[in-house]
């Protein structure tokens, strides 16, 4: 189903899949903006925790039945599997099998929101959820954002026949006939002429480049932050060790011209995200990446670590 983006795609089906008073479970931590989208719908939200090896199914597990007992409804999962926003991380193999055979038993829907699938720097992505799955249980979100160009507001939902036929005879899509007819028909003459395909060898090439710039000028921060190579999409996650917190490095790093993005709004519980942070590195070239890191790296030893 042809969709105006991950954004629209996630409120259309936040709309048609939940009912008032649901519940939504989220990763801890995840994309700050879909959990606006969440919050403009009569839903509540529980946080499940995640780290580099993705979701903790058994906290999932424990948490669906506790909420079950209660005589809630859960309404779906959303995930991001594959380089995660904030996280980069890529869910292992083995938590993507146990999640999909879990959501299969307990028919619990899964919302997968899979932006990132073609920035892969490192050899190809890992199978989606959705393709891991018996038909049914994943709706997943692809995007042309990432990949193309995100002000064409184009996107897409693969999943199985009778969820799409619930998408398409939506009150939105019946009336308006589509919701990005025109950019979507722009993206099927690029695609279909081979640009597409180029474009995203041109991107990854390009990102991967940023990302080992950065990684570069990162080394020297060792012993003082952990965080793991991103194997694609935008960004990589720093986890601060002893002794400084995420806000007084990001007031050292502003004074040497630099910057960064909190974890705090990415957690449910901002205090989670007191010692950790989110870079990007899909806006800038690597010669500003490593001055970037550079700066970094003068603002940490200013703080408590030096
Ligand atoms: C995980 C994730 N999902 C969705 C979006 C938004 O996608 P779109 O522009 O297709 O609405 C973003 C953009 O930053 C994102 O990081």
């Amino acid at each position: 189903v042809i969709t105006a983006g991950t954004s629209q795609a996630l409120d259309l089906t936040t709309t048609l899949f939940s009912r008032p008073g649901d519940t939504v479970f989220i990763e801890q931590p995840t994309y700050h903006l879909a959990v606006r989208i969440f919050r403009d719908h009569p839903v509540e939200l529980a946080g499940i925790p995640a780290d580099e090896d993705g979701i903790k199914v058994d906290v999932l597990a424990s948490t669906l039945d506790r909420l079950k007992r209660a005589g809630k409804r859960v309404a779906f999962l959303y995930t991001i599997p594959t380089f995660h926003n904030p996280t980069g991380a890529v869910m292992a193999a083995d938590c993507r099998r146990r999640l999909v055979a879990l959501a299969a038993a307990e028919q619990l829907r899964i919302v997968e929101d899979d932006a990132y699938r073609e920035l892969a720097y490192d050899g190809p992505a890992p199978p989606s959820l959705w393709s891991l799955a018996q038909p049914g249980v994943v709706i997943r979100l692809g995007s042309f954002a990432k990949s193309l160009a995100p002000g064409l507001r184009s996107g897409f939902i693969t999943t199985d026949a009778e969820t799409a036929a619930r998408i398409i005879d939506s009150g939105v899509l019946d009336s308006g006939g589509g919701v990005s007819h025109f950019a979507s028909l722009v993206i099927a003459e690029f695609a279909g002429s081979g640009e597409y395909a180029d474009n995203v060898e041109r991107l990854r090439a390009a990102y991967r480049r940023r990302r080992d710039a950065l990684l570069a000028a990162l080394s020297g921060l060792e012993g003082r932050a952990s965080w793991r190579k991103p194997a694609g999409g935008y960004f990589l996650w720093l986890s601060l060790l002893d002794g400084m917190r995420t806000s007084e490095l990001l007031e050292l790093a502003e004074a040497q011209g630099t910057s960064f993005m909190p974890a705090a709004p990415f957690y449910l519980d901002p205090a989670s995200g007191a010692r950790s942070l989110r870079l990007s590195f899909s806006r800038y070239p690597p010669e500003m990446l490593a001055e970037a890191g550079r700066r970094l790296l003068a603002a940490a030893a200013r703080g408590p670590l030096r």
